[in-house]
């Protein structure tokens, strides 16, 4: 039964156009809206704020860039920019767009050339909370992406406050800052562990490009619902996010519909996304929104403030909450609201796929074989993972449906699949015809070849 938003705050004016640039709630820079004809991203060398050091990298303006909002239905239209000096393309994280507005060089376009630009456009039929970055080498990680956030026509959910939280590592202090993200000679360290999504030195985590002393500040009265999307675009940490003295209750992964699930903590591996209500039902002040490197120490946060504890002083950056060491959402709790009209019986095509090293069933890019299928048919992916890594899966051009006991699990894009024996099932329906990426969302798993291409035939 829908309900309308009590209210918007905190976003960028939704205008009358059908796609409008605005700022991600918490005070961050909002890039020029749109001239009639869309936003524009510009790509260029920039110099970034990390709680008063300047640091030299690329991005589009602002890191994250400025947030693309738009309806379910409305037409994409943004035209890029490259003021880099190299080749660049956007990639729109969870969408489903023809093929060749996709954004992966030498496969569904050639990479645009510096000083040149490319207009993306495509309908966007299905609301969620998506992501759009740079899919050449490693520019992802230098801080080349944003938000995308599509609204549904009407919306299901009630709710005062909404805030997008991008959640990244970075390589703060390191010699030559703009090699970010690449790894230094001689390799890391690598520490294997049961739940390392990678391990390589990334000590800072920012949330929305800001690093814990300087955090980002999310503003509530008491009794407010806050709706967070919190979106994982590290090169190489998978998250826990959690609230102090609050719970979560899960509406959404990678933006598609799942009965609610109130849970203490999410874990999210690179690529995923997770949209949740908070209850600010615990005034008193402010406090901690934690996040987590999984498996390592390394610490980021937000601060939820309420109303009339301006002259609070935030907690200290190490204090924890105790809520990212309780319940988990785990996939099997998720059921989806809007599940694919996956039929029963036995899929028309099955890959049964090992995850090892940084191969996928055996073969990495540019040498391995594409993956066919056809247009119309029942598509199931098995990944058995042997390594000890865990391996955030993500198929481009498609919605894919979990395999959980429920039979109903939650439709998504990107799916961690754990290390060391860990092993996740997901059923497609091919309806996209293309060549479409299927890649680990580690950017250096990625850039060691964990990627093979879908291809219709
Ligand atoms: Cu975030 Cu190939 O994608
Ligand atoms: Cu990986």
């Amino acid at each position: 039964m829908p309900a309308t938003r009590r209210q918007f705050l905190g976003l960028g004016a939704a205008a009358g156009l059908s796609l409008v640039a605005g700022c991600s709630g918490d005070g961050r820079p909002a890039a020029a809206p749109s001239s009639p004809g869309g936003p524009r991203l510009t790509a260029v060398p920039m110099r970034m704020d990390l709680a008063g050091r300047e640091i030299p990298t690329w991005g589009y303006g602002t890191v994250p860039g400025p947030e693309i909002r738009l309806r379910a239905g409305d037409v994409l239209r943004v035209r890029l920019d490259n003021g880099l000096p190299e080749g660049t393309t956007v990639h729109w994280h969870g969408l489903a767009p023809p093929n060749g507005m996709d954004g992966v060089p030498g496969v569904t376009q050639a990479p645009v050339a510096p000083g040149a630009g490319f207009t993306y456009e495509f309908e966007t039929p299905v609301a969620g909370s998506f992501m759009y970055h740079a899919h050449v080498g490693m520019q992802l990680d230098r801080g080349l992406y944003g938000p995308l956030v599509v609204e549904p026509r009407t919306e299901e959910l009630a709710y005062d406050h909404e805030y997008t939280l991008m959640l990244d590592d970075w390589r703060d202090g390191l010699e030559g800052h703009a090699d970010h993200g690449s790894s230094p000679p001689g390799g890391d360290p690598d520490p294997v562990d049961a739940v390392s999504f990678g391990g390589r030195a990334y000590p800072l985590l920012l949330v929305n490009g800001r690093p814990p002393d300087d955090p980002p500040v999310l503003r509530a009265r008491p009794g407010d619902r806050l709706r967070l999307r919190v979106m994982n675009v590290a090169a190489d940490t998978g998250f826990r996010f959690a609230v102090a003295g609050h719970r979560l209750t899960v509406t959404h992964t990678d933006g598609m519909p799942v009965e609610p699930v109130t849970v203490d903590a999410l874990r999210l591996g690179m690529g995923e996304r997770y949209d949740v209500l908070v209850e600010a039902a615990h005034p008193g002040g402010v406090w901690q929104v934690g996040v987590q490197a999984e498996g390592r120490g390394g610490w980021g946060r937000a601060v939820l403030r309420y109303t009339g504890s301006e002259t609070s002083s935030a907690p200290a950056v190490a204090e924890r909450p105790a809520e990212l060491d309780g319940r988990l959402v785990t996939y099997p709790d998720l059921v989806s609201r809007e599940p694919l009209a996956v039929p029963t019986g036995t899929p028309d095509r099955e890959y049964d796929l090992e995850l090892s090293g940084t191969q996928i069933g055996g073969q990495s890019h540019p040498d391995a074989d594409p993956l066919p299928v056809v247009e119309g048919e029942w598509v199931r992916v098995t990944m058995r993972n042997t390594s000890a890594k865990w391996h955030p899966m993500h198929l481009h051009g498609h919605h894919f449906q979990v395999r959980t006991p429920s039979g109903r699990g939650p439709v998504k894009d990107t799916v961690a699949v754990p290390s060391r024996g860990g092993v996740v099932s997901f059923d497609f329906l091919a309806g996209n015809p293309g060549d479409w990426l299927f890649h680990c969302h580690n950017h250096h798993h990625m850039e060691d070849g964990m990627v093979r291409v879908v291809r219709y035939g």
